[in-house]
């Protein structure tokens, strides 16, 4: 195997990747991850504080300078996207992956859930992928790039209880991936989602505690890494997913859904 035909260290060479949320997280792996594999990068946060310039000066260390670009953007704004975006393109030139990975989780039972919090959730859980991919699918289209867009899905996404918003918008994601996938397929561009289970992250950080006991009844009993989520998405994003497109990959220890029943 090597790098040329599988997920090998240089899968991404040349590539530019887009990825939302990269200041934390699980998106701070896959910004670090994907210069790792040779990729330019830029990514977004609403923060560029402290924690975003930390990932800046590690992925410069990892893959040298001039090769991660980050700039704070809303994803649920559509200015934002759009400056981001053509911010990417003053840089790079082009754009051939976008990993949708920004998400917040704001929730609480239906009836005591106040609509503009729903509608936040939702902006930028649903809404933010929505404009990021409207907008990269034109670049791809109008340079005939064969892109790639991997969607950050969650194991909540069929509803559990309190979770209104975010397993709302996570369910969306599921509906929003197989729309790109089926509509731009025949364009050779490729959209998947990742669905991970409880990785220990600023979002998860509140998880009531029977939540988290449920989901860690997984079959591999543990909690997933950031750098595990980010080696699934970049095995889609990158020449071994070639043939993947509308797939859900579970990158959850084997739960597929955490719908906790009563
Ligand atoms: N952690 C888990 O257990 C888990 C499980 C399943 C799925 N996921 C999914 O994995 C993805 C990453 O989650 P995480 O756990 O790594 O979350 P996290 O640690 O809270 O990081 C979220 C990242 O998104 C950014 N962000 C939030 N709102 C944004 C917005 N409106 N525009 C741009 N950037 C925004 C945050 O920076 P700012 O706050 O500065 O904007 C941060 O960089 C999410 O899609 C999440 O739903 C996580």
């Amino acid at each position: 195997m090597n790098g040329e035909t599988s997920g090998g260290r240089r899968d991404l060479d040349g590539k530019v990747v887009v990825v939302t949320g990269g200041s934390r997280g699980i998106g701070r792996s896959i910004v670090l991850a994907a210069v790792e594999r040779g990729a330019r990068v830029a990514f977004c946060a609403r923060s560029m504080g402290e924690a975003a310039q930390d990932v800046h000066a590690e992925a410069e260390r990892i893959g040298g300078t001039g090769r991660v670009f980050a700039m704070a953007a809303d994803v649920s704004h559509r200015g934002d996207v759009d400056a981001f975006v053509d911010a990417t393109l003053g840089v790079w030139g082009t754009i051939d992956v976008l990993l949708n990975n920004a998400a917040i989780d704001k929730d609480a039972l239906l009836l005591q859930m106040p609509v503009a919090e729903f509608g936040t959730v939702l902006g930028i859980n649903l809404t933010g992928p929505f404009l990021m991919s409207q907008r990269v699918l034109r670049e791809f289209l109008r340079h005939d790039t064969p892109g790639v867009i991997v969607n950050i899905g969650s194991i909540f996404d069929r509803g559990a209880p309190s979770q209104t918003a975010y397993s709302t918008s996570k369910g969306g994601l599921r509906g929003l991936t197989h729309a790109i996938a089926e509509q731009y397929g025949p364009s050779g561009i490729r959209a998947n989602l990742v669905v991970s289970g409880l990785v220990e992250t600023e979002l998860s950080r509140h998880m009531p505690a029977h939540f988290r006991k449920s989901v860690l009844s997984n079959p591999l009993a543990r909690a997933g890494g950031t750098e595990e989520v980010a080696s699934a998405v970049l095995l889609l994003a990158g020449r071994a997913g070639r043939a993947m497109n509308g797939a859900t990959v579970y990158a959850s220890g084997g739960i597929v859904d955490a719908n906790f029943p009563g």
